[in-house]
């Protein structure tokens, strides 16, 4: 039976993953800072597929919370399969708005945390010749929108990259760039999403169904849903004055930027 490790496996994206890798057959290692919550998930998927799952409470911020994880990822006696490197937030407030260390903190969970957990079972697969990782990245890693953004950016193009440092390996990397997905990452952030429209919301089922074919197809790139595939092909089209324009727009509404911003 594979195994498969789950980072943010509490809600959303990480569980419709869960849920459907456990129904698939997978043994779980959950991943999150919800200990009860964890717990209660494992309970509900050990029954319904009696798969094995365990529950790694961590906050992957935290050095001590990741490097436990990072442990658990390299562990030669309990080989990881897939690992999905899930877990992740957006801060509300504008770049000049935020604290220095809430800009920090999340960069330590959208960028360190997947490049040390990347690492980390990207060799003991490497070992084994074998395995599999996907990262979430976003859609909105292809525009320039604040930290979040340029965090997802660098989620891309350090999967595909990686990808590529692995080919004939027998590892496959996918970076999954979903859109608009109904999680609970916006009421978290307290986002203000009323402006979107309703045919651009995915859903997280569908999402998890979309990475899963990719990358059982070998793609390294997975953007679900097929306005969000047009979108990203014109962002790689348009001049990048007008994709600037544009990303200041989306980040002063979706932000409420208060202060003063030249595009
Ligand atoms: N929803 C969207 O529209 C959307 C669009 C594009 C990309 N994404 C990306 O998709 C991924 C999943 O987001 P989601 O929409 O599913 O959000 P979500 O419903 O808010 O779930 C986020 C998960 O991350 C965990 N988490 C947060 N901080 C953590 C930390 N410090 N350490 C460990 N776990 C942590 C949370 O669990 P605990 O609170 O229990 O720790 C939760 O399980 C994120 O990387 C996000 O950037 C989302």
């Amino acid at each position: 039976m594979p195994t498969a490790l789950v980072t943010g496996a509490t809600a959303g994206i990480g569980l419709a993953f869960a849920r459907r890798l456990a129904a698939d057959g997978h043994s779980l290692v959950l991943v999150a800072r919800d200990e009860e919550r964890l717990r209660r998930t494992a309970g509900e998927l050990a029954t319904a597929h009696g798969v094995h799952v365990e529950v790694l409470a961590a906050d992957l911020g935290d050095p001590a919370g990741l490097r436990r994880v990072e442990q658990r990822v390299a562990d030669t006696d309990r080989p990881v399969d897939l690992l999905v490197n899930n877990a992740g937030y957006r801060l509300r407030t504008p770049f000049l708005d935020s604290s220095i260390a809430d800009e920090e903190a999340m960069l330590r969970l959208l960028v360190v945390a997947v490049l040390r957990l990347s690492h980390a079972s990207g060799r003991a697969m490497a070992a084994r010749g074998e395995g599999a990782i996907i990262n979430v990245s976003s859609v909105g890693g292809f525009v320039s929108m604040g930290t979040y953004s340029a965090a997802k950016a660098w989620v891309t193009n350090f999967s595909e990259g990686l990808s590529g440092e692995l080919a004939g390996s027998g590892v496959r990397v996918l970076a999954l760039c979903p859109g608009y997905t109904h999680t609970e990452f916006h009421q978290r952030g307290a986002l203000d999403v009323s402006a979107v429209p309703a045919a651009l919301w995915l859903e997280a089922d569908a999402v998890v169904a979309r990475a899963l074919q990719d990358l059982a197809g070998d793609r390294v790139l997975s953007v679900p849903g097929l306005t969000y595939r047009l979108l990203v092909v014109t962002a790689r089209l348009m001049p990048r004055r007008a994709m600037r324009a544009i990303g200041a727009r989306v980040y002063r509404r979706s932000t409420r930027q208060s202060y003063a911003g030249r595009s």
